[in-house]
């Protein structure tokens, strides 16, 4: 397959000749077969030092550079070339393996125009090609306004790497300590002898440990989610099983808030993702519990209606005024002054969460007006 691009660049003149250095022989004739297949001419070397000395011989047009080389890696090769008098304004793509926010500022202060990560998809890597060919070829004007876009590029991508260590440091640095937290709490809990205070206080590290940990797991899928990364694996759920241990884990919630639990199974088995399932529902009852009146019912209900199994919960709180129904779903939205200063507890992530866990099953979530209270209906449509 020709593109119209390379076409007109051959077509006129000499094609353009992009030089590939990697070390790793694979990465090469795969770059080099893609970018021939577009009508490129291809100049190969094989480390640092041999990238350089064939850009001296014959300055290409576009140099696509592996970071990580013995010797004279990426960034040295890039500053090198640079210093060339060929080479100040060649567009220079960096590839490498580390997809993280010190490389990125590295190849940016390296002099690098763009930054691929590996594996390298061939049509992405024909696109970056064009891109940096095209940019050179601009008159300064445009090139100032395709320089600005870029820098706006360059600004989000960073912003999502930066997402991405964030994500990474939930995982590793945060769970950890708050399981921890959490064992520690129950082994306070099996000693003899303790005071009633410290009982209650070591309950209440419980309580916040699971709750710190429905967070970090909420924003952890949150940011999947949205990376379209968040891929539901079925398994016959018992949904009695499920509920109990649910209103289990909320158990010392609910009566700290003399809040009774009440479970009615109309079905009692569903195909869905366990995991994502359950913390959808502990979501939801959590919030039913927070915001459900001293002395009042939760009700969590499995129903069966038209080709699909519904997961409803039901407390008789204040309710969710009809203008934000849509609204409470969106990431850190929180309705203020619902009365009660102890209904918000964490970030507003719960129902982000669920949303995006219940979709993940191509199914949805809605509130309702329970008349009084809020009423939250999961529908999981059979799978086909
Ligand atoms: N059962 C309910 N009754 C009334 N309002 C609710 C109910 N459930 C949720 N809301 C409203 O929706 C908002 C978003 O809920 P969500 O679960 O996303 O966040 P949160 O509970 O405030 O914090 P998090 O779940 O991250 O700990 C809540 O802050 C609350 O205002
Ligand atoms: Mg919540």
């Amino acid at each position: 397959m020709e593109t119209a691009d390379a076409r007109v660049e051959s077509a006129s003149a000499i094609p353009s000749t992009i030089l590939v250095v990697d070390d790793n022989e694979a990465n090469r004739l795969l770059a080099q077969q893609t970018l021939e297949d577009e009508g490129y001419r291809v100049a190969l070397a094989n480390d640092g030092r041999a990238g350089l000395a064939a850009f001296e011989k014959e300055p290409a047009d576009c140099v696509l550079l592996d970071v990580r080389m013995p010797e004279l890696d990426g960034f040295a090769v890039c500053e090198r070339i640079r210093a060339l008098p060929a080479g100040k304004d060649v567009p220079v793509i960096f590839l490498t393996a580390l997809r993280d926010v010190d490389t990125f500022d590295h190849a940016l202060r390296a002099g690098g125009d763009d930054f691929l990560t590996k594996p390298v998809r061939p049509t992405e890597l024909v696109v970056r090609v064009q891109t940096a060919l095209k940019l050179r070829q601009m008159d300064a004007r445009l090139a100032e306004h395709l320089a600005l876009l870029k820098h706006q590029r360059d600004a989000l991508l960073r912003v999502q790497l930066q997402k991405e260590r964030i994500t990474a440091f939930l995982v590793h640095d945060l769970k950890n300590p708050v399981s921890s937290m959490d064992l520690n709490a129950q082994l306070l809990l099996r000693e003899r002898g303790l005071s009633e205070t410290a009982m209650a206080s070591a309950a209440q590290i419980r309580t916040e440990a699971k709750h710190l940990n429905r967070m970090i797991l909420n924003l952890l899928d949150v940011s999947k989610g949205d990376e379209g990364k968040l891929s539901p694996k079925r398994t016959e759920i018992d949904l009695r099983s499920m509920t109990t241990a649910v209103t289990g884990e909320l158990e010392a919630n609910a009566k700290s808030r003399s809040v009774t639990l009440d479970v009615v199974l109309g079905v009692e088995r569903v195909r869905a993702d366990d995991d994502l399932l359950r913390r959808a529902l502990t979501n939801l009852v959590e919030n039913a519990i927070r915001h459900a009146p001293t002395g009042s019912v939760v009700e969590i209900a499995t129903i069966r209606s038209a080709g699909a199994t519904e997961v409803v919960v039901r407390d008789s709180g204040t309710g969710v005024p009809a203008e934000l129904r849509e609204k409470i779903f969106d990431p850190f939205s929180q309705v203020e002054g619902t009365g009660r200063p102890d209904t918000r507890a964490g970030r507003g992530l719960g129902l982000t969460f669920c949303k995006l866990a219940v979709e993940a099953h191509g199914g949805t979530i809605v509130v309702e007006d329970a008349a009084p209270g809020a009423l939250f209906r999961v529908r999981l449509p059979d799978e086909r």
